[in-house]
C-alpha cells in the first residue's frame, strides 16, 4: 500500500467512528439513555486512534514530507489548524464527560440532591453538542484532505523512495502508540460499539 493510501484507508475508519459519534449525539438529544462507559469508549478511540494515531502518521510523517512540494504548504497548515480544533472539541467532550460522571457520583452519595433524570438532562446537552462537533469535524477535514490526496497521487508527487521512508515511518509511528495489539484493540472497540442497541 501506498502512503498516501493507507491515509486514505484510516479514513473510512474515522468516518465510521464519525458515523458512531453522529448517531449518540442524537440519541442523547432525543432523550435517550446511553452508558456513559460507552461514551467513554468513544472518548479513548478518538484520543487514541484518530487524534495519536492517525493525526500523528499525518503530523510526524506525511506532512512534513509533503510541505515542500508542488506549494502543498499552505493546504498543510491548514490542516494542522483544524488538527488542533479537533483536539480541542476532544477536550471539551472528556471534560463534559468527567462532569456529568461527577454529578451521578455525587448524587450516588447524596439522597438529597437531584434525581436521576435532572442530572441526565442538564448533563447530556453539551455531552451531545461537542458529541456533534466532532462528526462534523471528520466528515469536513477527512473530506478536504481525501481531495489533498487524490492531487498528491495524481501529482505523483511522492518518490518510491519517500514511499518507503513514509512507510517505516509510519511503523515508529504506530509504536509510538501501542503497536499493533494497541491498533487492533481500537478497531475491536469501534465494531463492539457499532455493535450497541443504541447505534441500531
Ligand atoms: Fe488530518
Ligand atoms: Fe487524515
Amino acid at each position: 500500500m501506498s502512503a498516501t493510501k493507507d491515509l486514505k484507508q484510516d479514513h473510512l475508519t474515522l468516518r465510521r467512528v464519525r458515523d458512531i459519534t453522529q448517531r449518540c449525539s442524537e440519541r442523547l438529544y432525543s432523550g435517550e439513555n446511553i452508558p456513559i462507559e460507552d461514551i467513554e469508549i468513544i472518548s479513548v478511540v478518538i484520543e487514541e486512534f484518530v487524534d495519536a494515531f492517525h493525526h500523528g502518521k499525518e503530523e510526524k510523517a506525511y506532512f512534513p514530507e509533503t510541505k515542500d512540494k508542488n506549494g502543498f504548504a499552505e493546504d498543510i497548515r491548514k490542516f494542522l489548524i483544524e488538527h488542533e480544533l479537533g483536539r480541542r472539541i476532544a477536550t471539551m467532550l472528556l471534560r463534559e464527560l468527567k462532569e456529568w460522571k461527577d454529578k451521578r457520583e455525587g448524587r450516588d452519595n447524596d439522597s438529597n440532591s437531584g434525581s436521576d433524570d435532572d442530572i441526565n438532562i442538564t448533563s447530556r446537552e453539551p455531552v451531545a453538542r461537542f458529541l456533534k462537533s466532532y462528526a462534523v469535524f471528520i466528515s469536513d477535514h477527512t473530506g478536504k484532505e481525501d481531495k489533498f490526496f487524490d492531487l498528491i497521487e495524481e501529482k505523483g508527487s511522492i518518490s518510491k523512495e519517500d514511499e518507503q521512508m513514509l512507510m517505516k515511518h509510519y511503523e515508529s509511528c504506530k509504536n509510538d502508540v501501542g503497536g499493533s495489539a494497541r491498533i487492533e484493540q481500537m478497531l475491536k472497540l469501534i465494531d463492539y460499539l457499532e455493535d450497541r442497541d443504541w447505534m441500531k
